[in-house]
Formats: structure tokens, sequence, C-alpha cells
């Protein structure tokens, strides 16, 4: 194993797309930024330095970070923001984990513009357990806004209302055409030679968008998804949430030419509101690159719930002898969170009402202080361990019914010995309208064991769970109008975040944190936080 150093400079860098300019917040003046490439097994210092004049901490989407907690990155929950001119090194191991993750900023909506790739090889001489592609590419979705991300934010938090939708999808960093401002020509392009295999390590790093990626002529095969290898299937459409990672095989077997890429958005509620595709090409070397040849596709429909679900519903661990899916068989706490987004009374909001997000009935408040800090120094009165383990007022939790507005405001943490089994039934409560949320555990994968529309059945549902290869996942959707329930072994100690990956509605309060005891081994205990910890 090496220890691999990076260095990234948070710089503001002036960026021009859908022919305007803005300053930009970058890591190193990209955009994406940079990918950080390493080994299972591997050390990873990352000196993380602020040049601009706002907070910065920067996250490890998806790195367990064992033990580690201090370096995962989220804003007042396991440190306090690094500040302007100050900088902070991450030091964490990658254990027992390979595959494409991410990294983005992690505080207020900085991600935006602030993120990038993490390619965790496998130990040298270990092979994929798939056919070693020709070459590797990493495909990363964003949003990109003409206006400033955070007066984006402030109207929405402000006003009360929903924030304005992006103005394009990005490829790589590449928009797609505006009716105002034509540039098909800036658009990404793969290029493959006829014969060869690609490993396409695709990303969605959008604030707020599920996306369909579909390449015309082809099919994709998905070997690994969120760093979990899979059970090997073939598709022509992909459904990827904000936080999720897809590794899929795409080979350049199809008369020479060149091809559409579309990236549009998943949003199954019943009226569209989001129609924009964006698209790239693949491109056949030494194949003219005249449209002839190009083969148009219609992408899915904003809300094609059939294509999202059977999607999803291909997905399986692969579950080997050298990559088993060690599913919890017993459940120490079985707890049933609702989620959803909601609308509270406010005297003082525009509409005399403002949109709350909520996990059982509590919108969660950001601390002053981080968590973790709070939680290792037992410093008081940041926060309570009373968060309710079942929602607090019981209502229809699908379909039109009685509303649930009930919602309180709370610093509410979940508190899990160590080691012990966990379950938690998702219920998506479509106050307002039923909604697919991207739910993201910090610290841990876990495994999604069952889904069903409508309200979950304790008494009948179990019996149908998945406990022997269902996928293993940092990010899943819950379906609309529906439920999930997920599995983990409460094995790493420390302050977990747990959120819905839309930034808006984390913007809103559906959040909420476990704190993870420590064990009584040597080895079960959260490490002294790093000397060089920002102070609050
Ligand atoms: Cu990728 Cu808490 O986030």
């Amino acid at each position: 194993a090496r220890i691999r150093h990076y260095k990234f400079d948070v710089v503001a860098t002036n960026v021009t797309k859908l022919c305007s300019t803005k300053p930009l917040v970058t890591v190193n003046g990209q955009f994406p930024g940079p990918t950080l490439y390493a080994r299972e097994g591997d050390t990873v210092l990352v000196r993380v330095i602020n040049h601009v004049k706002y907070n910065v901490t920067v996250h490890w989407h998806g790195i367990r970070q064992l033990r580690t907690g201090w370096n995962d990155g989220p804003a007042y929950i396991t440190q306090c923001p690094i500040p302007p001119k100050q900088s902070f090194v991450y030091n964490f191991t990658l254990t027992g984990q390979r595959g494409t993750l991410l990294w983005h900023a992690h505080i207020l909506w900085l991600r935006a513009s602030v993120h990038g790739a993490i390619v965790i090889l496998p130990k040298l001489g270990v092979p994929y357990p798939f056919p070693k592609p020709d070459k590797e590419e990493v495909v990363i979705l964003g949003e990109w806004w003409k206006s400033d991300v955070e007066a984006v934010v402030d109207q929405s938090t402000k006003l009360g209302l929903p924030p304005n939708i992006s103005d394009s999808h990005t490829i790589n960093g590449h928009t797609g055409p505006l009716a105002s401002c034509p540039s098909l020509q800036d658009g990404y392009r793969l290029q493959v030679e006829s014969g060869k295999t690609y490993l396409l390590r695709i990303i969605n790093a959008a604030l707020n968008e599920e996306l369909f990626v579909k390449v015309a002529g082809h099919n994709l095969t998905i070997v690994e998804v969120d760093a979990i290898y899979t059970k090997p299937f073939k598709t022509d459409t992909i459904l990827i949430a904000p936080g999720q990672t897809t590794n899929a095989l795409l080979t350049a077997d199809k008369n020479p030419g060149t091809y559409l890429i579309t990236v549009s958005p998943f949003m199954d509620i019943p009226i569209p509101v989001d129609n924009r595709t964006t698209t790239a090409t693949v491109h056949y070397r030494n194949s003219s690159l005249t449209t002839t040849a190009l083969t148009t596709i219609k992408p899915p429909l904003q809300n094609d719930t059939s294509i999202a679900t059977s999607f999803l519903d291909s997905i399986r661990s692969l579950n080997s002898k050298q990559y088993p899916a060690l599913v919890p068989q017993t459940v120490d706490h079985s707890l049933f969170f609702t989620i959803g987004v909601g609308v509270n009374p406010c005297p003082s909001c525009i509409n005399g009402s403002h949109i709350v997000g909520a996990i059982n009935n509590v919108s969660f408040v950001m601390p002053t202080v981080a968590l973790l800090q709070a939680h290792y120094y037992n410093i008081s009165g940041v926060y309570t361990t009373d968060f309710p383990g079942a929602p607090l007022s019981s209502y229809n939790y699908s379909g039109p019914g009685p509303k649930n507005l009930q919602t309180m405001n709370g610093t509410r943490l979940y508190r899990l010995p160590y080691n012990s089994t966990v379950q938690i039934v998702l219920q998506d409560t479509g106050v307002i309208s039923p909604e697919s949320h991207p739910i993201h555990l910090h610290g841990f994968n876990f495994f999604a064991v069952g889904k069903g529309l409508g309200n979950y059945n304790p008494a009948s549902d179990p019996a149908k769970f998945n406990l022997v290869d269902p996928i293993e996942r940092n990010t899943i959707g819950v379906p609309t109008g529906g439920w999930l329930a997920i599995r983990f072994r409460a094995d790493n100690p420390g302050v977990w975040f747990m959120h819905c990956h839309f930034e808006v509605h984390t913007t809103w309060g559906l959040k909420m944190a476990f704190i993870v005891e420590n064990g009584n081994g040597s080895d079960e205990s959260i490490l002294p936080p790093p000397k060089d910890l920002p102070k609050c």
C-alpha cells in the first residue's frame, strides 16, 4: 500500500458557459475538479487550502472512514469548516473498498462546482471480476446555473419556495445547447476505437436531479454501483441519482460513426417540469464526424417510472466468494422513518408559509459546533439524543389524505451501540407531492433489502426481503409514494450524517445523524482528532 498526496487549492475561477461568464469556486481551477486516483489499501492525504472568501469542507462520498470520521467532511457534523486563508489535511485509508466514488464540498451548495471523481483501483495484481476493459473513462454529470448558485439558494430559503432549476446539465463540464445560446460544438465527446471495450465510471454530481443516461445503438453492461461489484447486466438506459456512481462497460462494436448520448432528468411526478436533455457523442476514431451517421434517440420521458424501476430492480450484489454480501440477518434496532417535504406556516415569508423537509416530523437544525467534537469532548447543549425511531404523528403515507404539518425543529441524534445491526424502513410521505428521495448515509454502506409502493406493512413485507444478494450502496432512491428497507451494521464509531442528496431538500431539513458508540476492543473506538482540525 502506498501513501498518495494531493493538493486541492480552492480558488475562484472565471468560467464561461452558455454564453456567459461568472466567477466559480473550483479546486485547482478545474470544473469538474481533479480525479483522485488510488488503490485499495492506500492512504490518501489531501491538503485542502482555502483561497476563497467562503468557508469550505470536502466530503469523500462513500469512503467509509473507518474510525477516522474527523476526515468525513460534512460541515458542522464531523468538522468545523476551513475558514478563508486556512488549510486542513484530510487523511484516510481506503480499507476494503475499490471502485468509483466522488468527492464534493459539503457546505451550503458549494458542491455545485466543487466536486470530482475518486477512482480506487483494486490492489496490485487483483483483477476486476469482469473482462478487463481496454480503456477507462470518468464521466461526471453535473448542473449549471447561469446565475450565482448561492443566490439561487437564498431565493429558496427566503421566499420559502423551490429554487430555480439549473440552466443545463453538464457532462464532464460540457453543457448542452441552450435555445438562446446554441453551443452543441461544446458537447462532450467520447472517442472510441472499433472493437474496443471502455469502462465508463459515471458519477452524478448534480445537486437536485436524478438523471437518465442513454447511448444510441449500444447496450451498456453494468458491473458496479457505489464501489460495489454487481452481477453484470445489460441495459440501454441508466438511472443515476445525485451522489451515486455507476460503472458500465461499453463495447464499440457498431458501424463506425457518431452516436448520440443523452442525459435527461427523471422526476416521477405527474406533470413534467423539466424536459431539458443534454447531449454528448460517442465517436468512432477515423470515421467521419458528419451527422449522417448520427443515430438519433429519444431520451426517456421525465416521468417514465417503468424504465426507472426496471433498471433499479436489475441491480444485485455480485455476492461472490471473494466479494460476499454480508447482509445482517438479524436486527437489533428496527427503525421506521417517514421522509418528505411539507409546508409549515411562516408569518415572515412571502406566501405566509415555507417548505420544510423532515424525517419523523423532525426538521433538522444545523448546530454551530461540529457534532463529532461535541460528542467526543462531551460538550453539552449542542444536540439531544432523542431522535424518534418512529414517526411522531401517524397518517396515511401515500396518496391523498391528511396532510401532516406537525413538523418541529431540532438537532436530534439517534444513538447506536457499537456493532449493532440496524434496519431502517424509509417511507416516502409525499405531503406536497410524492417524490423519489435519494437518501445518503455517511460512514457505511447499507443493503437495500426490500421496497414497495404504498404503505409499508410490517406484518407481511419483511417476508419478501432479499437477505441474500441485495444491492449494497451508500445512496439510494426511496420510491415515490412507497418505501424502502435498508440494513447495516454499526461498526464504525463516530457521528454520521444521513440526508437526502437533493441539496434543496437537505437545506429544508431532510436530514438527521447517528451517533455510533465506541466498542470495548482496542480497535473499536474512534481515533483522536487530527491536530490541524479547524475550530468553530
Ligand atoms: Cu455526498 Cu452528505 O453527501
